[in-house]
């Protein structure tokens, strides 16, 4: 079989796509919190995504993609049969599993599947892992029979209530804290102000948060600096460094304005394509 071949594709939601691809190098050695690179076409642009699950004996890795641009809307419209590019991996700092006692585990969105093998982990390291899953609405809540079986107990909040719990996931902390539930230490992957409300929250209930940080990324390396972060004060780059990062002095506010640098740009290049796409569309 051919490395970056798609064995198996399927929808998550109308918008996420589950890619199972033939890459027996990166299966053999990725670990929990590691990302891989993906590329399609030529002149396609690098785009990270998360290791989000691995098989050694079958040579493949297991990556979700939620389309919100031109690149993740290319791959999203590629099929089983179809090959990336190029793919580089497993890149980043693995996050540290031990046994830290209770530990909460906090997807937003797409971020449930970036959480995903850091709770399996956890959970195989001993840990009580209580996953709590957030979306907008029930249709974004995805993984969630996986994320069931690498739980004690597993929460759902979604912002119109029409699954689980109406609300935040800092709301089903609160309440977990209220409840006198002792909370050792969390990990927070989700969109930027989801990650930086959930670990201040954290802080003060004397919970140590981590969150994976998602700036824009080229090399993957260390080698372009466009991933810089600063995390107590200091430049990092999330590439190497991270991407996950101890969160009580992550600057988030810099990491938001650093993402929407090229709004301008990448609203362009997606209705750009969409445009083509409807075009090529039309003459079949
Ligand atoms: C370590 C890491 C792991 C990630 N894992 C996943 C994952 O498992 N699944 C998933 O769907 N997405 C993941 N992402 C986010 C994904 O890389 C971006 O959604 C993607 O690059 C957007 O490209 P686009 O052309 O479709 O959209 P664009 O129009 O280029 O951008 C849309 C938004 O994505 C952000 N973005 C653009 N380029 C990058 C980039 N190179 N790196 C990070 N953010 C960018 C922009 O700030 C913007 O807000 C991850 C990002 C990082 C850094
Ligand atoms: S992506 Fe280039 S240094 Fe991190």
């Amino acid at each position: 079989m051919e490395k970056n071949l798609i064995v198996n594709k399927k929808s998550l939601s109308n918008v996420v796509c589950e890619f199972e691809i033939y890459e027996p190098l990166i299966a053999a050695s990725a670990k929990a919190g590691q990302f891989i690179i993906l590329r399609y076409g030529e002149l396609g642009e690098r785009v990270p995504v998360t290791l989000v699950d691995w098989n050694e004996q079958k040579g493949t890795i297991t990556a979700i993609i939620q389309s919100i641009g031109k690149s993740t809307a290319v791959f999203n419209s590629l099929k089983v049969g179809d090959k990336f590019t190029s793919l580089a991996g497993p890149l980043g700092t693995p996050v540290e599993i031990k046994n830290y006692g209770t530990c909460v585990v906090v997807g937003g969105g797409v971020g449930i599947a970036e959480v995903y093998p850091i709770a399996k982990a956890l959970k195989q390291a001993g840990n009580k892992v209580i996953s709590i899953l957030g979306a907008r609405t029930k249709d974004l809540v995805i993984l969630q029979e996986k994320m069931q079986q690498v739980s004690d107990e597993i929460i759902i909040t979604t912002d119109d209530g029409s699954l689980g719990q109406k609300g935040l996931v800092t709301d089903a902390i609160k309440t977990l804290h209220d409840k006198g539930v002792k909370i050792d230490v969390g990990f927070i992957i989700g969109p930027i102000p989801m990650m930086k409300w959930t670990a201040k929250l954290m802080t003060q209930l004397g919970i140590k948060p981590y969150a994976s940080l998602n700036p824009i990324m080229l090399d993957g390396t260390g080698m372009c600096g466009c991933c810089r972060v600063v995390v107590n004060g200091q430049t990092k780059f999330a590439c190497v460094d991270g991407p996950m990062f101890e969160a009580t002095n992550i600057d988030f506010d810099n990491l938001i304005a650093r993402t929407s640098e090229y709004k301008e740009q990448e609203k362009e290049s997606f209705l750009k394509h969409e445009k083509d796409h409807k075009c090529k569309i039309g003459l079949h």
